[in-house]
This record gives C-alpha cells, structure tokens and sequence, in this order.
C-alpha cells in the first residue's frame, strides 16, 4: 500500500484544515454548549465540495476517493466531531448508496442536490427493536397501486430534524426474513412523515438525532431504492463505507487529544518542571501516539481497498473497532494529564472524551464489528 499522498488529496487535506481554523475551531465549544446545529459551518463546508466528496462532479460531488474523504473527515473531526458526524453521515450512508443502487432519475433528483450540500440527508435504518439486530425491522411498506405506504417508528437517526430526504429501510414481505427488507427515498414534507423526539446526549451535541414516525406515509412507487427485497444489502454494503467514516472521525478526535495534550504537557508545571518532564506523562504520549497512527493506518488501508474496488468489510470493521476504542482510551488518557482541568469546560479535552464515546456504538457497535470481523475470518 502507498500512503503518499497524491497533489489533489494533499491540497484537499490543507484546504479543510484551514476551513476548518478558521470555521469550526473557533465555535466548537460554542456549538457542544448550545447543542446548535452547525448551518453556517455546513453552508460554508457545502461551497468547499465536502458533503459528497466521493461522488462524481457530474452528480454534484467532488469526483474524490475514500482516502480524501477519509483525510477530510479528520481534519474535521480534529475541530468538531458532532459537524464531523453530519457531513459522514451525508456523505456516506446517504449520497454514497444513491450513487450505486439510485436510477439515474433518483441521482439526478436527489443525489445532485445531496452532493453538492444543497439538501442534506439522513440514513433511518434504527428502531427501538432493532438495533444491533438491523434484520428485525417493524416499519413496513406495503405496495397499492403504483404508490408505497410506510408505517413505523425510525430511532436515533443522526441529521434526522434538518434532513430534506431520509433513505428508510423496511419491511416489504414479511416471510422472506433480510430479503424482504426494501430501501426507500422520503422527502420531508411528505404527509405522515415526521419528526419525532429529539435526543439529549452525552455528546455530538451539536448534531441532531431523532425519532422519525412514518403514519400511512404514501410515496410513489419510484422512490424504492434499488429493487424491492434488496434493503439489507443496501444497509450493509453502505455501513461498510460509513464505517470507515466512523474510524476517521474517531482518529480526529484522538488527533486532537493528543495535540493539546502536548501543548498542555509542556506549559503546565508541577513539582518545579514542566509535568512533560515526568516519565508517567511521556509514557501516556508516547502510548497515544502509537495507537492513533495504527488506527489512522487501519482506517487508510480500508480506504485504499474501497478505492481500488477489493473487498473491504473485514478491513473497515477492524478500522472501526480498532480506532473508535483508541479515541475513547485515547481521551481517557488526555484527561487524566490535564488533570483536574480537563475535566472542567474550560479545556477541550472533555468535550471529546464525551463526543469520543458514540463511536463505539453508533453504524455498528464494538460487538458487532467483531462479530463481522470473525464472520469474515472464517468464510
Ligand atoms: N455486504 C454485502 N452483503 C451483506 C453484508 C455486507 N457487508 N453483510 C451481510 N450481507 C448480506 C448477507 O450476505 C446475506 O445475504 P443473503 O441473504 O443473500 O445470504 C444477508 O445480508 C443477511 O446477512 P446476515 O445473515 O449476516 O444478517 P444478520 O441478520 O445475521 O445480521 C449483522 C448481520 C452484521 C449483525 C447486521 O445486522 C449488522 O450490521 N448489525 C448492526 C447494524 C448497524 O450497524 N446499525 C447502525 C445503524 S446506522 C447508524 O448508526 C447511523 C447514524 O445515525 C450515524
């Protein structure tokens, strides 16, 4: 595998950390406190092409692989994760799976928008009785005439209050288990569909995540999403790419520990010396330091296996596992050596130790990516 970086992922990668100096760094906290939406920031992130980054320029997109997306995701994570979360979730589980299993009427209609950040989108696969058991859907979509009719409760749907179109998985034949599970493409407006109760959380407190409700919601029989039966498929193919998402973000935010951990080490004395003196602190980054370049190689290998078209559901669930754990025990560690600081709001670091804690649950739990990494193993 060659990670160096070619002229366009290197321009990308400075481009987004200077937006993201200039845009993000500065109102992050801000943000978190407020639990506020970022609109400007993701206005701004739009013009810059980062809301469909892998999808072609004619769909909208910035003709970009996975390794930029992956680069760019970083950079934003290393500012403000819960902008991180929108922008992957846009990306990944919603432009990404209209891209390859859209007709070109459904890429035209709702992909262009969606990639060029004109409309933003949300991924509604999550009921509160199917979780990690994504198979056990009970929103159902019955066919009349030429229309679908969905009925059911979708739970913790990230961008669900601001999304324009939400891509809903449910239930099309009951008796045919994952195969009777179908996609679909909901535009808010759609009489029936609505947002529900909104979640107050330990972090990403600035990005949304919601109940959607789906009463007799009608759509046309055109918005189905590949073909009926395929949804599972859909869903897992998808959270394949979305999991690499997670492990860049998730290396973001240790990037960011492990910055003002250094910084932090260096300015603050105790005992006479700066405490970066003291080998207890060394060791902690030192440590952190080489479990944040594993999970960033693990997240870019899965990465370059997407681009170059081979298999990579065991490489992007090892990424996922591996570097959402790193971030928490990495945020952990940057706690403790800013010490009773870095647990007051006056300091980052407990900022990211809260945003760190959804990466192991969220597009896949720690569990279930195990599980898929052994399946995997022993196919
Ligand atoms: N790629 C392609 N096809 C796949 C696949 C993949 N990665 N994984 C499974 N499939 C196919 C299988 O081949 C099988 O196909 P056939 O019927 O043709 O044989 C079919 O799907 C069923 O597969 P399984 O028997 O493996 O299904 P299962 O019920 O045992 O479930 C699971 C497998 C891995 C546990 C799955 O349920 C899963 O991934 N669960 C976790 C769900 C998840 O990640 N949820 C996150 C929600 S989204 C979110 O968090 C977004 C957000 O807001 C940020």
């Amino acid at each position: 595998m060659d990670f160096s970086f070619t002229e366009e992922q290197r321009l990308l990668r400075s481009a987004v950390r200077e937006f993201v100096q200039k845009e993000l760094s500065p109102v992050a906290a801000e943000l978190d406190r407020e639990a506020r939406f970022p609109v400007e920031q993701l206005r701004k992130a739009s013009q810059m092409g980062l809301m469909g980054i892998m999808i072609p320029i004619q769909y909208g997109g910035s003709g970009m692989d996975t390794v930029s997306y992956v680069l760019a995701l970083e950079e934003i994570s290393r500012a403000c994760a819960s902008t991180a979360v929108i922008v992957s979730v846009n990306n990944s589980l919603v432009c990404e799976p209209i891209l390859r299993f859209g007709s070109e009427e459904q890429k035209r209609k709702f992909l262009v928008p969606l990639a060029s950040g004109k409309k933003l989108g949300c991924f509604a696969l999550t009921e509160p009785q199917a979780g990690s058991d994504a198979a056990g859907l009970n929103t159902n979509a019955v066919k009349k005439a030429g229309l679908y009719v969905l009925n059911g409760t979708k739970l913790f749907i990230t961008n669900g209050t601001h999304a324009d179109v939400a891509i809903i998985f449910a239930v099309t034949d009951k008796g045919k288990g994952t195969r009777g599970i179908s996609a679909f493409l909901v535009e808010k407006g759609t009489p029936g569909f609505s947002v529900g109760k909104v979640e107050e959380k330990l972090g990403l407190r600035a990005s949304d995540l919601v109940e959607l409700s789906l009463q007799d919601c009608t759509i046309p029989e055109e918005n189905l999403l590949g073909r009926e039966g395929e949804g599972f498929g859909i869903a897992m193919i998808t959270l394949d790419g979305g999991r690499i998402g997670v492990a860049a973000q998730s290396v973001g935010i240790a990037r960011a520990c492990l910055e003002e951990a250094l910084r932090y080490s260096k300015e603050r004395f105790q005992f006479g010396q700066p405490i970066s003196t003291f080998q207890a602190i060394r060791f902690m980054l030192a440590d952190i330091s080489v479990e944040l370049e594993a999970a960033r190689l693990l997240t870019l290998r899965s990465a370059c296996r997407k681009d170059k078209g081979l298999p990579y559901t065991k490489e992007a669930a090892q990424a996922k596992l591996f570097a959402s754990e790193m971030a928490n025990r990495v945020a952990y560690k940057a706690l403790q050596i800013f010490g009773g600081y870095g647990y007051t709001k006056d300091f980052p670091v407990e900022r990211w130790y809260r945003d760190a804690r959804v990466t192991t649950i969220y597009e896949g739990t720690s569990e279930i990516q195990r599980l898929v990494i052994a399946r995997e193993l022993l196919r």
